[in-house]
């Protein structure tokens, strides 16, 4: 059977990169995303692949478009086997009680509750076909504290605790759920050189990850092989949080 995958946060980094190698395992799927130059993008390299793909433009901190996501992979496929709930945002970057009402706001509504909206539309989608794997976005800044991005990091935080949660709540009804937290990944390109080896010298390997490291193990965690991981957070991060 061909499975479909949705994949948030499809158009770049993580999601794409995930998105890729399930195509390659010849996965169907559903990128969302907000950008629709970027969410197509990722369809197009999808398609080239030899698998059907369909983009949907969706904000995922509004319901309505979370809901929305869903049904159209539904119309398309009229299943979703595997969901990797991924789309987030950072901050801006400032001492933590410094950020503005509006910026903690935004946040936790694109990381908390867009993630939470995605696992309760899927989620009941997936037991209608008798279960479904499920891999959560957390991140570094979810397993320690990450100073001037408090809100970024207390969402990754509640990440972990909602797939823990779940885990064993659905367990049992064939849903499998973990979360990987990755550290310092992609850097924009116009970030100074001098900080990027900095933040580099902090992880045990010496330098930062690539987005393709972090897909190579979401596809693993969302394929057979991994058949009896549940309730896990996976590092991704060079051994960072291993200090
Ligand atoms: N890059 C890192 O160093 C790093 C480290 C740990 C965790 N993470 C987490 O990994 C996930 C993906 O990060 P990435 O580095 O691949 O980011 P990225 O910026 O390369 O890609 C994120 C994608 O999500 C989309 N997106 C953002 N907000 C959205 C929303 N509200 N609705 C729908 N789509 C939205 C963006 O348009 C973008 O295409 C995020 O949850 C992030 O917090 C990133």
């Amino acid at each position: 059977m061909i499975k479909t995958a949705i994949i948030t946060g499809g158009g770049s980094g993580f999601g794409r990169e995930t998105a890729l190698k399930l195509a390659e395992k010849g996965t169907n799927l559903s990128i969302v995303d907000l950008s629709k130059e970027r969410g197509e993008e990722t369809v197009r390299l999808c398609e080239e692949l030899g698998v059907e793909a369909i983009f949907v433009e969706a904000d995922v901190s509004m319901m309505e478009d979370v809901q929305r996501y869903v049904a159209e992979t539904i119309d398309k496929f009229g299943r979703v086997d595997l969901f990797f709930n991924n789309a987030g945002i950072s901050g801006s970057g400032v001492r933590t009680l410094e950020c503005s009402i509006e910026e903690f706001h935004s946040i936790v509504n694109v990381n908390l509750n867009g993630a939470f909206y995605g696992l309760k539309f899927v989620v009941n989608e997936m037991l209608k076909t008798g279960g479904g794997v499920i891999v959560n976005t957390a991140s570094l800044g979810g397993v320690a504290g990450m100073p001037t991005l408090g809100a970024y990091s207390a969402t990754k935080h509640a990440i972990i605790g909602l797939t823990k949660t779940i885990a064993g709540e659905y367990g049992r009804d064939n849903i499998r759920i973990n979360a990987i937290a990755p550290g310092t990944n992609k850097i924009p390109m116009a970030f100074p050189r001098g900080e990027i080896d900095a933040m580099a010298e902090e992880v045990p390997t010496d330098r930062l990850g690539q987005p393709h490291e972090v897909g190579d193990v979401v596809a693993f965690l969302l394929g057979e092989e991994s058949s009896y991981i549940h309730g896990a957070v996976i590092s991704i991060d060079g051994g960072a949080a291993a200090l």
